[in-house]
């Protein structure tokens, strides 16, 4: 067994995130402008360099790969990268974070490749008012997605949902008897200042996690002796339901001092925190130097000497990171 990389403030990097593409079937209001454009293809790794760059990862200790986007599912012949990863030594947890909108296609061909835990952004059971939060999305066929997955038996199943004051607060308790019903789990989710979003007022949409948790208990009474899965979410019980409760809560409750984990962008930028511009460009070195996995693993470990101690985020609508969070690996 590797030991794995140990950062300057003693944290063992176990978790990688790796963004497949900046491209997205949704629109979502936190996430993208309305009119975005994408990276033209020459700057996106190749599904190749992101199958180096995640073997790279894994024979320095990582243990768990989250594959992210934008939407990874709509990237060409993705389930090969799937496939591939699935198979790499060493990782025991093979995760993705998907907008759902392709599972019904995609769902048993994951489950076949490896992957055991699913997370599927819905952040609203109203059809009209998830059309208006994705701007494109269809909530019919997020619940397919999410029925889709279920039914191809993954190891655990979570809804991500971003909760915003006056757009879909009303709805937490609603959500919670969604999992419930499906014995799947749920976390919800701070908003971040991600992105120079134009119509979307984040210092008006702010909503805490206590606020949302407090909801939550006054029906079914919550206690916090969940395991945690090794991400930033922390994750309660309810005495009368396996359905298990997350909150993801950057503002309310730094989660930085126990953080295991960088991220890949699509550009393959390392970045060594999601709230932090820190970056080493491991494209350069995989197109420079093809097939020098060790060459690679040095520059991986000379980068997490570098990983800073935490995000600064803050409500105040300032936009403190100026990349967008489908480049960056929601
Ligand atoms: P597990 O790691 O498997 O527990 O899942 P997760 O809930 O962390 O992953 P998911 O991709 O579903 O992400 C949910 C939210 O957490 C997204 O909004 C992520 O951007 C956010 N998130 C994940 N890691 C970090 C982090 O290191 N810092 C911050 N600020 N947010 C993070
Ligand atoms: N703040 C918080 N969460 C976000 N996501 C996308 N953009 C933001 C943001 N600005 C969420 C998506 C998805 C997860 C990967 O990240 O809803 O569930
Ligand atoms: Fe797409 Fe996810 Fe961003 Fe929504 S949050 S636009 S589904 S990448």
């Amino acid at each position: 067994v590797v030991t794995p990389v140990s950062d300057p403030f003693g944290r063992q990097i176990t978790y990688v995130r790796m963004s497949v593409t900046d491209r997205c079937d949704f629109r979502c209001v936190y996430c993208m402008d309305e009119e975005m454009t994408f990276l033209p293809r020459q700057q996106v790794l190749s599904l190749e360099e992101i199958q180096m760059i995640a073997q790279a990862f894994t024979e320095l200790g990582v243990t768990k790969i989250r594959l992210t986007g934008g939407e990874p599912l709509v990237r060409k012949e993705v389930t090969r990268l799937f496939d591939g990863i699935g198979q790499l030594p060493g990782l025991t947890d093979f995760c993705l974070t998907t907008n759902g909108s392709q599972l019904p296609k995609y769902a048993q061909a994951l489950k076949a490749s490896g992957v055991n835990r699913i997370n599927i952004s819905m952040d609203s059971l109203r059809s009209d008012r998830f059309h208006e939060l994705t701007r494109t999305g269809r909530l019919v066929q997020v619940i397919e997605g999410i029925d889709a997955a279920i039914a191809a038996g993954f190891e655990r199943i979570k809804i991500n949902a971003v909760i915003l004051k006056g757009r879909n607060d009303d709805e937490i308790l609603d959500l919670v008897d969604f999992v419930r019903e499906r014995g799947i789990d749920i976390s919800f989710i701070e908003e971040m200042p991600l992105g120079v979003i134009s119509e979307h007022k984040r210092e008006e949409t702010y909503c805490s996690s206590d606020d949302v948790r407090e909801i939550i208990h006054s029906r079914y009474p919550l206690f916090s002796n969940v395991h945690s899965t090794g991400g930033p979410s922390k994750y309660w019980s309810m005495s009368d339901s396996d359905s298990r409760i997350g909150f993801i809560s950057p503002h309310s409750h730094n989660f930085c001092g126990d953080c295991n984990r960088v991220r890949v962008t699509v550009e393959g930028k390392l970045l060594l925190c999601l709230g932090n511009e820190n970056a080493v460009d491991l494209k350069a070195v995989v197109r420079r130097y093809p097939g020098d996995i060790e060459r690679l693993k040095d520059t991986i470990v000379a980068a997490i000497a570098h990983k800073p101690e935490k995000h600064h985020f803050t409500t105040d609508g300032d936009v403190q990171i100026v990349r967008f969070m489908n480049t960056t690996g929601g």
